[in-house]
């Protein structure tokens, strides 16, 4: 059974390419990552995480001195989504350190590089990986399966979108005993039982907020598959330095939060935020994309997000005749430094 399941996922089906395969799988991934993970709670219980690959490790995470997070690429982009709501969910610190591994592949030599170091100074490693068996599966201590099962693409899409939900739930675990932030707990756990279908309906919705990181890994998408230049910026950060660089020619995609309208082509058309330069909408050839489906939960909303910047980098690589599954130069996963 294990074997025609793989078989399934390894065939494009109806798809032109894997990368397209993927993103559009990931309302069935993100069920996966989720599956049998969350508990509804009865009448007298709370609503709860289990994460069975690090149950038993969870005192030491809860009492370590910092929680540090390791990935490259979309991994690296992915622990940078999930930061906020580890750090608002995680309690004191007090020992020795906890290192997670983040890494789709579990094969990544830089990742690795860094488990080595973690070891030989004595932190607990966690793993989050895509791939059973993989070097960093093997050599943590415990670890998360994120089962958004095989990436074959190697534009990471559905693995990142995974990495998120893991790395929530993580932090959910953690905060299990925390009697305070109980009814933050629940409103995300809530929010992930609603999930899947959510993604379902966001194919061509944006957003921004908790979503630098979705900036990030859109234009890495955009770098990798469509080979065009593309920088993630913080919206606060045009005018110190990246402003100088928009002219007529540059698009602009702007990902505006929690604004009920998508306008393309006339920025004047769109409420500006303020934190958006006047100056940009006047200067660049503007898209502006705002998010309709919000989640209630803020920390999940960079899962919804990033799916249309996956589609956008799809799209004009196909018509460029470029390569989508395999861009030049790079491999899926780089086990070499
Ligand atoms: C992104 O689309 C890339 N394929 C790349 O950045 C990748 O995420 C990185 O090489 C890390 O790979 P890993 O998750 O397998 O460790």
């Amino acid at each position: 059974f294990i074997l025609e399941m793989e078989v399934e996922q390894i065939n494009k089906g109806k798809y032109e390419h894997y990368m397209q395969k993927e993103i559009h799988e990931q309302p069935e991934s993100l069920g996966t990552t989720r599956r049998g993970r969350l508990i509804r709670g009865g009448s007298c219980k709370a609503k709860s995480v289990m994460l069975g690959g690090i149950k038993d490790h969870l005192k030491t995470v809860r009492c370590s001195r910092r929680i540090v997070f390791i990935g490259c690429g979309t991994s690296y982009n992915a622990a940078l989504a999930a930061r906020p709501i580890l750090e608002e969910l995680s309690g004191p610190n007090l020992q020795e350190d906890t290192a997670v591994f983040v890494s789709q592949s579990g094969e990544t030599a830089d990742t690795l590089q860094a488990l080595e170091y973690a070891l030989e100074n004595g932190a607990l490693c966690v793993g989050i990986t895509n791939t059973v068996g993989s070097a960093i599966a093997r050599n943590t201590h415990c670890g998360v399966h994120i089962n958004a099962g095989a990436e074959i693409g190697v534009a990471s899409t559905k693995a990142y979108t995974s990495q998120i939900i893991v790395m929530a739930m993580l932090a959910l675990a953690i905060a299990d005993d925390t009697i305070s932030k109980q009814p933050r707990r629940e409103a995300i756990i809530d929010g992930l039982f609603d999930f899947p279908n959510k993604v379902r309906e966001s194919l061509l919705v944006f957003g921004r907020g908790y979503n630098y990181a979705t900036a990030l890994e859109g234009a890495l998408k955009v770098i990798e598959v469509a080979l065009m230049h593309s920088e993630g910026i913080l919206a606060g950060e045009m005018r110190h330095g990246p402003l100088a660089f928009v002219d007529g020619s540059l698009y602009l995609l702007l990902l505006l939060p929690l604004m009920m309208l998508a306008s393309v082509g006339n920025p004047t058309t769109s409420r500006s935020q303020r934190s958006f330069d006047c100056d940009v909408f006047k200067r660049g050839c503007c898209i502006c994309l705002s998010q309709w489906v919000v989640l209630q939960v803020d920390c999940l909303q960079p899962v919804i997000n990033v799916i249309p910047l996956q589609l956008l980098a799809y799209h004009p690589t196909g018509l460029r005749g470029l390569n989508v599954d395999q861009p030049r130069n790079l491999a899926k996963s780089v086990t070499t430094q």
